[in-house]
């Protein structure tokens, strides 16, 4: 079985971290967002994945030769000249989804993380016999979104893209399973798969909608991201606690790479992931927060609702809180506060900051 990632965009909502490397292999829960959804497909069965990308593929592809390994799957990129929108891709990927055999294939969207009920949505959708079948779950604020509108059957009635009135609040997240008929849908030019082909295909009550169970996010923003690390982690409290850091210094649901060093007195969590060789000296307090690998946090300094970006250090006393985001490579001096600030890669931060939102 195939599947594709939709690997576009700048991930401009994910800066300073997307300067530094492409969205989908920033890491999340200490592994790159992608291979979440990489290993997830190879359990479902796939055994080549297609990225199609438009930005940076050889940092893209250069990176997962490695994992290709490691998770036995292959791994192929398909290169756009131009951007192609969400379905432009699948045309151009036509020959590698359409082996002949008919057999259905996944799509994703890269910035998505869930529990990924990959082999569930593959029943369900020969079960119906629909041409496609979407992923949906169920969401407070819809207008950011696709809304599905669906019967008791499951049949999609509607499906309205950011809709600026309220017509549900199910949503599309960003997971489709298609039979191969779908790309005769597609036309060879940059087209969305949200306004164009789904409204055809529901158009001829083809598309159907599997709800998702458990937790979903779209983590292609810093504050859904450290929500979607929250609801991650207390899903991994129930499938595998073992993963989890345990111990005195430990407040709720933390996973803690183990490399890192952690110093005496540090009180972690909850809600906290620290990446490969990050060192916390003593004293240091982590709550709702990522670091990314290598940070160093210096004795008694606070980061709370934050991300730290690799290789970048907390002075002592500082205090990062309030939806930071610190790039690569940032040195934060002693006693600085930071208070929702952005800052940008390759800084040296002397004073604190408190006007929220600032961009250094
Ligand atoms: N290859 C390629 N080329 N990929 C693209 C392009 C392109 O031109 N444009 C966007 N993408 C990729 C993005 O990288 C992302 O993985 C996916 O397509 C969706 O784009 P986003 O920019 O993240 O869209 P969104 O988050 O506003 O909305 C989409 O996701 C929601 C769920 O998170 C839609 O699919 C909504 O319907 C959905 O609810
Ligand atoms: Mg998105």
């Amino acid at each position: 079985m195939k599947a594709l990632i939709l690997v576009g965009g700048y991930g401009t909502r994910l800066r300073p971290l997307t300067l530094t490397v492409p969205k989908p292999i920033v890491d999340f829960a200490n592994k790159p967002m992608i291979i979440h959804q990489i290993e997830a497909l190879k359990d479902a069965g796939c055994d080549e994945v297609v990225l199609a990308i438009n930005y940076q593929p050889k940092v893209m592809m250069d990176f997962l030769k490695e994992w290709e390994t490691k998770l036995a799957i292959k791994i192929t990129c398909s290169q756009e000249k131009e951007p192609m929108g969400t379905a432009g891709p699948l045309a151009l990927a036509n020959e590698i989804l359409n082996d002949g055999s008919g057999t259905p294939f996944f799509v994703l969207n890269s910035d998505v993380i869930c529990d990924f009920p990959l082999k569930e949505m593959l029943a369900f959708h020969k079960k119906t016999g629909a041409e496609g079948t979407i992923l949906v779950t169920q969401v407070e604020d819809p207008s950011k979104y696709g809304v599905v509108v669906m019967d008791e059957s499951c049949k999609v009635e509607r499906f309205v893209e950011k809709p600026k009135v309220f017509v549900g609040d199910k949503i599309n997240a960003g997971i489709y399973c298609l039979s191969p008929a779908v790309l005769d849908r597609i036309e060879m030019r940059p087209t969305s798969i949200e306004k164009e082909t789904f409204p055809l295909i529901c158009r001829d009550g083809k598309l159907f909608a599997f709800t998702l169970p458990g937790y979903w996010m779209d983590v292609g923003q810093p504050k859904d991201y450290l929500t979607g690390l929250q609801l991650h982690l207390a899903s991994l409290r129930r499938s595998h606690p073992d993963q989890l850091a345990s111990g005195p210094e430990y407040v709720g649901n933390v996973i803690v790479h183990p490399s890192a060093k952690i110093g005496k007195d540090c009180k972690i969590g909850p809600n906290v992931s620290i990446g490969i060789g990050c060192e916390l000296e003593n004293g240091v307090r982590v709550a709702n927060a990522v670091l990314l690998h290598r940070v160093k946090v210096k004795d008694f300094a606070r980061v709370a609702d934050s991300i730290i970006g690799w290789g970048s250090s907390v002075g002592r006393w500082a205090r990062i809180d309030n939806k930071s985001v610190i790039g690569e490579d940032v040195h934060v001096k002693d006693e600085v506060f930071l208070n929702g600030t952005i800052v940008l890669p390759h800084k040296e931060l002397k004073e604190t900051v408190l006007d929220q939102g600032t961009i250094i």
